[in-house]
């Protein structure tokens, strides 16, 4: 675990700062302890007063202060650090950190460091996606150098694009990683999420209605206790998760393929909804409107069982195949005979039918099945959902449950 460990925090100038007090709390609830730098444009933001008294300790400033220097020279605060967080990381600090500029306390304690370096890139939308940013990123990346976010969404600009600094319990995943922390720290995990797309012709598909939002919060969740976890999502309009290997996919079959080539993983969830059905007969140019108006005719033929094929993996099976089923009644009886017939170990069973609201929505009521009986969760967030499924995967792989 990460407690006993220190970080150096940079708080460079971005109004992403703010979110950086909320994270020295936290790292400070896990026994971590924080020393700071606060940069001069970072002071526009937030109070050197507010961050030392968070931090419990002195705010570092200066590059040329006598008194800092006779207490801890920019050498030894950039040392005495097992990694070094730079949250939020503006396009400027990006830059100087790439060009090896030093020209402030922060700018010469990461040119002095010799520790892992994580930084949550905050910023507006245009510079994120300017040239410059983009090579100074590759730089710093070619130089190992890590990277948290940014995320997507609304900017502080009022604009709405990537570059919002990544969300604190996503740089504390990040920074679990980074000291070698969390409970599922060297567990591989497979998740598959949203739904599959099957062409009917180069235009037209068959599909439904999953959003992606309950297999993405659990690859979230695993991958923030500390899991290595490739994420196979079908086609959605979501973000990729931080800190997560995600691989794309529109078709079942390319799923599959996908799923198969992630192996070997301690665990999978499969919580895509796999199209049933595939097409046989599609088209590889766009069916034309027949003379007289008559219907094309589609086949449908049945598309592989990526989770049935998971749990029939041999010696490579994952040590726990966790399923979904998704039903519109008897819900619990339906999901136990699928856990049978699949193979899995576990299933989370919800309930589907549009009233509900689960396709797409932010909340669902699961049922957990295993061998040991039937156990009903309360309806909660999906991101809950996720993160309480993670902790089970926790109990049942190191504890044996
Ligand atoms: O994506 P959201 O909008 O957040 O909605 C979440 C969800 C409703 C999609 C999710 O919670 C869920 O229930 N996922 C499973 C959907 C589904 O296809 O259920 P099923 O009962 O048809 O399939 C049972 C299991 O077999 C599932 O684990 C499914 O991933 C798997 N399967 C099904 C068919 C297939 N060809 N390959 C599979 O692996």
């Amino acid at each position: 675990m990460a407690e006993g460990r220190r970080i150096l925090l940079i708080i460079s100038g971005g109004i992403a700062a703010y979110k950086s007090l909320d994270l020295i709390r936290r790292l400070k609830e896990r026994g971590i302890a924080v020393r700071c730098i606060l940069t001069a444009g970072g002071a526009q933001f937030v109070t050197p007063l507010t961050v030392a008294a968070l931090s419990g300790d002195k705010v570092y400033q200066e590059l040329f202060s006598l008194t800092d220097e006779a207490e801890m020279g920019h050498i030894r605060l950039s040392r005495e650090a097992d990694l070094v967080v730079v949250a939020p990381a503006t396009a400027n600090i990006l830059a100087k950190m790439a060009a090896g500029i030093a020209d402030d306390l922060a700018s010469t304690a990461l040119l002095a460091t010799d520790k892992p370096v994580l930084v949550a890139p905050a910023m507006n939308s245009m510079m994120w996606g300017h040239a410059a940013t983009q090579a100074n990123l590759a730089t710093l990346e070619a130089r190992g150098v890590r990277r948290v976010g940014p995320a997507s969404g609304e900017l502080a600009c009022g604009e709405i694009g990537p570059g919002r600094m990544a969300e604190v319990p996503d740089i504390l995943a990040a920074i679990d990683s980074l000291l070698d922390a969390g409970p599922l720290k060297g567990v591989r995990a497979l998740v598959t999420s949203g739904p599959t797309l099957e062409p009917i012709d180069p235009v037209r598909f068959i599909s439904n209605r999953s959003s992606g939002k309950q297999g993405h919060a659990i690859a979230a969740a695993l991958a923030r206790l500390g899991a290595e976890v490739t994420l196979i999502s079908g086609p959605v309009r979501l973000a990729d998760p931080a800190g997560v290997k995600t691989i794309h996919v529109e078709s079942g079959r390319e799923m599959l393929g996908a799923a198969i080539a992630a192996l070997p993983a301690d665990v999978a969830v499969c919580a895509a909804a796999v199209a049933d059905w595939t097409v046989s007969n599609a088209s590889k140019q766009k069916q034309k409107k027949q003379p007289g108006g008559a219907a094309p005719a589609i086949e449908l033929a049945l598309n592989p069982d990526i989770l049935t094929t998971l749990s029939e993996q041999g010696p490579a099976r994952p040590r726990l195949v966790v399923g979904f089923a998704a039903e519109t009644e008897t819900v619990v009886e339906h999901a136990r005979a699928k856990r049978q017939r699949k193979g899995c170990d576990w299933i989370v069973a919800n309930d589907v039918s549009p009233a509900t609201g689960t396709f797409g929505g932010d909340f669902n009521t699961v049922h957990l099945i295993t061998a040991a009986g039937d156990e009903p969760w309360p309806r909660i967030a999906k991101a809950d959902v996720a993160e309480r499924l993670a902790w089970r995967i926790v109990d049942a792989l190191k504890g044996g449950g």
